[in-house]
């Protein structure tokens, strides 16, 4: 049996999606399992009681972010440990490109990684690049000029549908293979860059950031979670500083296709709705 954690979210839909589309055995982890019906399993990272992975032989752990790094790590930790206690065979987790050290979630992710290699669990880490609809919602322009301060610098994004068919790929490989992937770190970032600017033209937009400091005092006047401003300001100064424009990429060896327009995706989820 598999276990897809973040059933709900939009990573976590689309790999479940997949293994059920493969003819897997999966159940649905979320906190919110009623959609899933008898495959929904209640599933709360933050409550130990609802962490029974009885029977689960694979767990996809899809990251549990968006919450400063005290939260994320404690979630982690507890699902890891109920993994070990419990006999799960091998975990998938979904982790971070390497070149995203300096973005402010990189902690958890790395903590994590760590967990895992000093677990006695059978694992696999997916370093996801950057979601190609993230870095369209986050460009998006407003009243046709793009003012977000990703300055020149070019990011190799990536659609989360392909990390989700990566996800898929391995977590079925590992269900029928048990030495399958072990141990292994795959890189996926996107295999093409593209910048602000590009997707401004793409959008018929103007281009013209403002700088990092006139978005962190924009941040400060919009009502975000305490942990979001950092988060956000840290995304725009690697891409804007050109560290996460590197391509070279497990993505095209794991995927059945050739990867998905991530510049297109990304046009897509940013693009300004009717009015
Ligand atoms: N590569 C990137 O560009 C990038 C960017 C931002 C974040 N991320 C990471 O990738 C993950 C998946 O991304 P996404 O786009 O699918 O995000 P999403 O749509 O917001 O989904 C996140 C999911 O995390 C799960 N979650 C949150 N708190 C949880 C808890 N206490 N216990 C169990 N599950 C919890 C929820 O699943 P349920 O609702 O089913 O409980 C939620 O739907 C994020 O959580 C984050 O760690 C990656």
């Amino acid at each position: 049996m598999l276990l897809v954690t973040g059933a709900s979210g939009q990573l976590g839909s689309r790999i479940h999606a997949g293994l059920v589309a493969a003819g897997l055995p999966v159940l649905a982890g979320s906190r919110t399992p009623g959609a899933f019906g008898a495959a929904g399993r209640l599933l709360d990272l933050d409550d130990p009681a609802t962490l029974d992975l009885t029977g689960v032989g694979v767990l996809v752990l899809v990251s549990a972010g968006y919450a400063e790094d005290d939260v994320v790590l404690a979630r982690h930790d507890r699902v890891l440990t109920a993994a070990e206690r419990q006999g799960v065979g091998h975990v998938v987790y979904t982790s971070l490109t390497g070149a995203g050290d300096h973005l402010g979630f990189a902690l958890a992710h790395r903590w994590t990684e760590r967990r895992l290699a000093r677990s006695g669990l059978r694992w696999t880490v997916l370093r996801n690049g950057l979601y190609a609809e993230l870095f369209g919602q986050l460009a998006a322009p407003q009243d046709g000029v793009v003012t977000a301060p990703f300055g020149t610098g070019a990011l190799a994004a990536v659609a989360r549908q392909d990390l989700a068919d990566v996800a898929v790929r391995v977590a079925a490989d590992v269900a029928t293979d048990p030495d399958a992937h072990v141990g292994r770190v795959y890189e996926l970032a996107g295999t093409t860059a593209f910048t602000a600017a590009q997707l401004a033209r793409a959008w018929g937009a103007e281009h013209r950031p403002v700088t990092l400091g006139a978005q962190r005092a924009a941040l400060a006047g919009l009502h975000l979670l305490p942990f979001q401003p950092a988060m956000l300001m840290s995304m725009y100064s690697t891409v804007a500083a050109g560290l996460l424009a590197g391509t070279g990429s497990d993505l095209p060896d794991l995927l059945a296709h050739p990867p998905r327009d991530a510049l297109a995706t990304a046009v897509a989820a940013g693009a300004p709705g009717p009015v």
